[in-house]
């Protein structure tokens, strides 16, 4: 797979031979297997079934898919192929709703498609943007992770909640991103790492990529977070995000509220780590889809079922936790600290960063 970084990280996505190469998450941590995807439906049945997750790693599944369907495309005029973008641009769109990133890499690849009046320049264009996409991923993690790094001491234990790391991203990861940054200065700390359940992304995802890189981890079940606190196991949280509104609410997996609340209770400095490109400037809270996955999710571990037929089952994805509870959001350009309303805006005020 083309390493968009020096490959010493795992890299969860690439486009390689007019395909786009992702590693199959729904296989780990038993193996490490990828998925070859030739067309935008691909893509889109692989963020459904969470094969890929985690929003920068969305983001760029999604760009990725746009330019394989322009690639695809035999379209001979410009009409024509915006109309087929438009039409997977909707389809890919519809896979997840809550992780910005999504509509933030469609938006990116199709401005791209606009900009060109030749299909062939579409194609060739719409490509090499979606790639550009997955290397400055890598380059923004390792910025936000430098800045991150300063806020850890040696020899501290960090807890993170679900995965944030090169497994949600291309590579190198936001929360986890921190985390190598802190061990690559030489600093020398550990990692707590929650199950998460319903779907495991910290047992499964986050254990598996930090000992994969030999960086201390040790799992606990979510049910162990405030006993950990409480006795004084945990020196800082990081966590990753889905979205970030403008008033600094923050969107995560299911579980980062009640740590952000535990944390806030204990003293703990509780930092949320994300791109730019995680934040929503535009809509409020009430505007925003919690995504409900399947009961399945909750009723059954592995092939076994866990609870009786006939219960409610609810099973949002995703929680907000609210500004008061962060200490402070790690950003490629630096640590942004409350009052994150007016202390976020001169970030998005160049027409760069418009999100
Ligand atoms: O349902 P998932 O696994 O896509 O949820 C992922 C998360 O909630 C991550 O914490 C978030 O996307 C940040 S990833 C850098």
């Amino acid at each position: 797979m083309a390493k968009p970084n020096d490959g010493k990280y795992l890299t969860t996505i690439a486009w390689e031979n007019d395909g786009v190469k992702l590693i199959d998450q729904t296989k780990l941590p038993e193996s490490l297997e990828y998925i070859i995807c030739k067309n935008h439906l691909d893509i889109a049945d692989a963020i459904k079934k969470l094969a890929i997750r985690g929003a920068p790693a969305i983001g760029v599944a999604a760009a990725m898919g746009l330019a394989l369907c322009a690639n695809n495309s035999t379209c001979s005029n410009k009409v024509k192929m915006m109309e087929e973008l438009e039409l997977a641009y909707d389809v890919l769109l519809k896979t997840r709703p809550t992780a910005i990133n999504l509509k933030w890499g469609l938006d990116r690849v199709f401005e791209e498609a606009k900009k060109y009046d030749e299909v062939d320049d579409i194609r060739k264009h719409v490509i090499l943007q979606a790639i550009k996409m997955s290397h400055d991923d890598v380059t923004t993690n390792k910025l936000l992770g430098r800045f991150g790094s300063d806020l850890i001491n040696d020899g501290e234990v960090v807890m993170t909640h679900c995965n944030a790391g090169a497994l949600a991203t291309v590579s190198y990861g936001t929360a986890l991103g921190v985390i190598r940054s802190v061990m690559e200065s030489g600093k020398k700390i550990s990692v707590i790492a929650t199950e998460t359940r319903p779907v495991m992304q910290g047992s499964r995802l986050t254990a598996f990529e930090l000992v994969h890189d030999g960086i201390d981890v040790s799992l606990i079940p979510d049910t162990a977070v405030g006993y950990l606190m409480a006795n004084k196991m945990i020196d800082k949280v990081v966590v990753g995000a889905d979205r970030i509104l403008k008033s600094g609410h923050v969107f995560n997996k299911i579980g980062t509220y009640q740590v952000a609340l535990l944390a806030k209770a204990h003293n703990i400095p509780f930092y949320v780590a994300a791109p730019l490109s995680t934040f929503d400037m535009h809509n409020n809270e009430e505007d925003i889809v919690i995504e409900e996955r399947s009961v399945d999710e909750v009723v059954r571990i592995g092939e076994k079922r866990i609870a009786p037929t006939g219960v409610r089952i609810f099973n949002p994805a995703f929680d907000v936790t609210s500004p008061e509870l962060i200490a402070g959001i790690i950003t490629e350009k630096g640590v942004i600290y409350p009052p994150f309303e007016s202390n976020l805006k001169p970030l998005f005020e160049s027409t760069n960063n418009k999100v």
